[in-house]
């Protein structure tokens, strides 16, 4: 494919640190190629400091690159530096896209659709019960897709303060899970948390004893590909969803601004299903 590359080859790169384990180059790579694209597009990863990220913006600017993938953990710093945020990533509060259209440097937050469309691809969330386990930087853009899709949100959190001032932001419940049995009422779990990633492989966010087979488990963990909470789950017959369709779909509603073009999502999957 690389032959394909000329001066006229427009740029994407992921920033973070640390960013060579990331997926986005090959799954975008292989997206251009599907489509006939890979001669204007070609997506490439750089590891950023922290400090350094309004300097990698800068260059952005002055070398015309097309798209900045930002990961951990640029996603909110980098928001000082950009033109124009959109109205989604600026109540998420992060940007994680940021398009170049013809100088002026845009900030989007694809990641709540990383979790909305696998979901919508079984059941319509709306009027849905759904429990959202965390409260961080994750959860946010999660609680965010899952109530403009009209579901009732429940925030459940170690530190209780933290989701007490999400839900209050967001304008939904939150519940400390000290009746266990309450698990069972939900038609949705979603774990935001890192339980479950190694090093925690051997954990899970909450006790899987009230998990029924009614119930769709989506865990955003994706190391290991099958979370121990998912495992579970599937043993007590709840449809599960892996991390790795959040990677997916975060990924394609990106590709989609970057060249305009609909995502080849089968040949974008398969790329990151390979590894597992
Ligand atoms: P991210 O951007 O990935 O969401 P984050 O903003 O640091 O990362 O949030 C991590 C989330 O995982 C938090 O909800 C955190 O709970 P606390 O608010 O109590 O810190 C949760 N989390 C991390 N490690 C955890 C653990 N060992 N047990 C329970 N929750 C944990």
């Amino acid at each position: 494919m690389f032959m394909k590359i000329s001066a006229k080859t427009k740029i994407c790169l992921i920033i973070g640190d640390p960013v060579s384990h990331s997926m986005s180059p090959a799954m975008h790579n292989a997206g251009y190629e599907a489509l006939g694209i890979d001669d204007r597009f070609v997506f490439l990863g750089a590891k950023v400091k922290a400090q350094d990220v309004g300097v990698a913006v800068e260059c952005m600017r002055k070398m015309g690159i097309h798209g900045l993938t930002c990961t951990i953990p640029h996603k909110v710093e980098v928001m000082k530096f950009l033109d124009e945020i959109d109205e989604t990533a600026k109540k998420i509060g992060a940007v994680n896209t940021v398009l170049n259209k013809n100088g002026k440097l845009i900030g989007f937050n694809t990641d709540w659709q990383g979790t909305v469309i696998p979901l919508e691809k079984i059941i319509s969330l709306s009027g849905k019960k759904v429990l959202v386990l965390g409260a961080g930087g994750a959860a946010r853009a999660i609680v965010f897709g899952l109530l403009k899709k009209g579901a009732k949100v429940k925030i459940f959190n170690r530190t209780k303060e933290k989701a007490v001032k999400l839900a209050q932001e967001f304008n939904c419940q939150v519940t400390s899970l000290s009746i266990k049995s309450e698990i069972r009422d939900f038609d949705i779990i979603i774990n935001t948390t890192s339980v479950g990633m190694k090093p925690l492989e051997k954990e899970t966010p909450i006790s899987t004893k009230f998990i029924t087979n009614k119930q769709i488990v989506f865990d955003i963990v994706y190391v290991p590909f099958e979370t121990k909470l998912l495992k579970e789950a599937k043993k007590r017959g709840a449809r599960i969803i892996h991390g790795t369709e959040m990677l997916l779909h975060q990924g394609t509603t990106q590709f989609e601004i970057y060249t305009g073009h609909k995502a080849p999502e089968e040949v974008m999957r398969k790329i990151l299903y390979e590894k597992n």
